[in-house]
């Protein structure tokens, strides 16, 4: 009998279309957004699901489908996934590394100098008609050019901003990260390793793209907020969580730092109440990869992860870019 799968959200239909030469494919053209429930019924009998980064796959909704075998997520983070669960029933896990990389470095870039320059709050200020006239002191903010650039979390996504930073902007480029990358990656990327303390005190410019787990929860609090430069900007293009967003809007209240950037938030749809309210931060709605070729690539990869996870196409059991390999070996 032919495999069925389910796409859980929307997506580019050309794409879903793929599936359809090896699967029956169940899709979510009209986007609607399940419930744990929903979800869990959406998926009986089917062994495969492209998940995005909005539904949570945990034990309760493996258990209720234990026919499942593979989980493709639409994203490179994949925290709405319990892997170890996963793993531990032979379902192999995907996520889209590499095709995301330089779009969501170019987003991450963006947002830092956004919140630097003001471009966000000046702009409000134009539309709501407030300007009236022209002053020397009209929203100044600190330079992005020459100024130290602090990156937390130094996979692919730091080190593509390192290299912006470094080589395209004349920045100073530390870093903080579990682990300390090859000196040679560090000059490719101009970056140079510091802990965490230093990378709080010196940079002028912080942009967090640490993955998001149980212990980079709140890696960034009030604590840490109070380390850094009153001048300062911070840009979290990382998860919802890796930030303590209640403590960041009363950081930016109380001026302890200049500026954020945000693109994803505890409890995302939803938004701090405080944060919505604070003039010096610029809020996107969690979409740094969203380029059209990249969010192509990132269904293409996803689709093509989920071919070979099943067993069909030119990769058959071989998915490109697994989060757990070991449950291919055996
Ligand atoms: C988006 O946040 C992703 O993980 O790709
Ligand atoms: C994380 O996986 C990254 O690509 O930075």
């Amino acid at each position: 009998a032919v495999q069925k799968v389910l796409v859980a959200r929307a997506a580019f239909p050309d794409i879903v279309d793929r599936l359809r030469a090896h699967f029956e494919v169940q899709d979510n053209p009209d986007d609607e957004v399940w419930s744990p429930e929903g979800l869990r019924n959406a998926l009986q009998g089917k062994v495969g699901l492209v998940a995005t980064g909005s539904e949570r796959i945990d034990e309760a909704l493996l258990a209720a489908n234990p026919q499942l075998k593979a989980v493709c997520n639409m994203a490179v983070g994949y925290n709405n996934i319990d892997v170890a669960a996963c793993t531990a029933r032979g379902i192999v896990v995907t996520n889209t590394p590499d095709v995301l990389t330089e779009t969501t470095a170019d987003f991450g870039f963006a947002l830092m100098m956004a919140a630097a320059r003001r471009i966000a709050e000046s702009e409000h200020y134009l539309r709501a008609g407030k300007w009236t006239k022209w002053r020397y002191d009209m929203f100044v903010g600190p330079d992005v050019h020459g100024a130290t650039l602090g990156i937390l979390g130094m996979g692919r996504i730091g080190q593509a901003i390192a290299r912006r930073g470094a080589h395209g902007f004349g920045m100073k480029v530390i870093y903080h990260n579990r682990s300390r990358l090859p000196e040679t990656t560090e000059a490719r990327c101009g970056a140079r390793y510091v802990d965490k303390a230093t990378l709080l005190r010196e940079a002028d410019h912080l942009v967090i793209v640490v993955p998001y787990s149980p212990s980079s929860h709140h890696a960034i609090g009030a604590v840490e907020l109070a380390q850094m430069k009153r001048t300062a900007t911070l840009t979290n293009i990382a998860r919802g969580g890796v930030v303590d967003d209640a403590a960041l809007a009363q950081a930016l209240r109380d001026g302890l730092i200049a500026a954020a950037g945000l693109d994803v938030f505890e409890g995302e749809p939803q938004v701090h109440p405080h944060l919505l309210t604070v003039p010096n931060v610029v809020l996107t709605p969690h979409i740094a990869s969203a380029s059209v070729a990249t969010r192509r690539a990132m269904a293409n990869l996803a689709v093509d992860n989920l071919i070979a996870a099943l067993g069909c196409g030119p990769d058959a059991g071989r998915p490109p870019t697994p989060v757990n390999p070991e449950v291919l070996k055996r």
